[in-house]
C-alpha cells in the first residue's frame, strides 16, 4: 500500500496505518478520497512556550521556521494534490500568520477553494496591545468543482463553526491537538464509510481516531516518532501486539 524511507509503520489493523517519517519520503500506491492536514503554522512556537505554559516534553511537535514555511507548504500542497483522487477533497488548516503562503500554494498546485471555514475556539493566548486570536482557517479544497463528495451536515450549514477545545486534565498532550468534533465534522462531510483518508501531518492521531470511529480507512504520517506514545494513548492501543513495527 505504501513505501517510506524510515520503514517505521505502526499497524493499527489492515486498514489503519501510521508511518513515522517525513511525508515527503512516503510514496502511496493508492490515492486518497480525502486528505485532512493540520500542518505546523510556521510561527516561533518556542518563544511562546512560557505563554502557553507547556513544557518542552509535552510539546513534542516539529515546527517549520518562518523562512522555510513558503517552501514547506508548497511541498505539502503538491504532495497532497498528487496523492488525492480526481474526485477527492482536502481540508487544510491554517492560522492567519502564514495564510497568504498557504493560499498561494494551494492555487498554484491546482486546487480549487470551495470554502474558507472559520473555526472559532475559546481562550486564545492573552495579548496586551492587539486582539486575542481565537480562530483558525479551515480551507475546503477540491480538484474538480463538478465532482466531489459533500454530505451536507445540516439544512443551512454556515462557514463559521464554534467548537470548544477540550480541556484534557492531567493528560500529557502533543502540541496542538484538534477537538474530535471538528475533525469528525470535516471527515463526515467530505467522505463516505470505507473511503481512504490520508493525514500527512498526523500529530497526536486525532484524524486516525475519527476514522476508526466513522469507519473510514486511514493512513497517517508523523515525522516525530516520540509522538507514538501519545498516539497509542489516544487510540487506546496498549495491546502488545499492536506496538510492533512492520517493514514494508
Ligand atoms: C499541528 S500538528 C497536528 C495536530 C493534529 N491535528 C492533532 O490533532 O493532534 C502538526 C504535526 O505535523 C508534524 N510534522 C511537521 N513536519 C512534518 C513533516 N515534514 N512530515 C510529517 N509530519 C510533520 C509535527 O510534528 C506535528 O505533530
Amino acid at each position: 500500500m505504501l513505501r517510506c524511507s524510515s520503514g517505521a509503520i505502526l499497524k493499527v489493523d489492515a486498514d489503519h496505518l501510521i508511518v513515522f517519517d517525513d511525508f515527503r519520503n512516503v510514496e502511496l500506491e493508492i490515492k486518497a478520497d480525502l486528505i485532512f492536514a493540520d500542518p505546523p503554522f510556521g510561527i516561533d512556537f518556542k518563544a511562546n512556550l512560557e505563554t502557553y505554559n507547556r513544557t518542552p516534553d509535552a510539546l513534542s511537535y516539529v515546527e517549520v521556521s518562518k523562512e522555510e514555511y513558503p517552501r514547506f507548504i508548497r511541498e505539502l500542497a503538491d504532495w497532497c494534490y498528487r496523492n488525492l483522487k480526481d474526485d477527492g477533497s482536502m481540508w487544510l488548516i491554517s492560522g492567519w500568520n502564514n495564510l497568504r503562503h498557504v493560499l498561494d500554494a494551494v492555487e498554484d498546485v491546482g486546487f480549487t477553494q470551495l470554502n474558507h471555514v472559520v473555526w472559532k475556539y475559546q481562550f486564545g493566548v492573552f495579548t496586551r496591545r492587539k486582539f486575542v486570536t481565537s480562530h483558525y482557517h479551515l480551507l475546503l479544497l477540491v480538484k474538480n468543482e463538478e465532482d466531489y463528495i459533500f454530505n451536507k451536515p445540516e439544512h443551512y450549514p454556515e462557514d463559521v463553526w464554534i467548537i470548544k477545545r477540550p480541556y484534557r486534565h492531567g493528560e500529557e498532550t502533543a502540541g496542538n491537538e484538534l477537538p474530535d468534533e471538528l475533525v469528525e465534522r470535516c471527515i463526515k462531510t467530505s467522505s463516505n464509510p470505507g473511503d481512504l483518508v490520508l493525514d500527512p501531518v498526523l500529530g497526536s492521531g486525532t484524524t486516525m481516531k475519527a476514522c476508526l470511529k466513522l469507519n473510514r480507512r486511514c493512513v497517517g504520517i508523523e515525522i516525530n516518532p516520540h509522538l507514538e506514545k501519545r498516539i497509542k494513548e489516544k487510540l487506546r492501543l496498549n495491546h502488545a501486539s499492536l506496538t510492533e513495527y512492520v517493514d514494508k
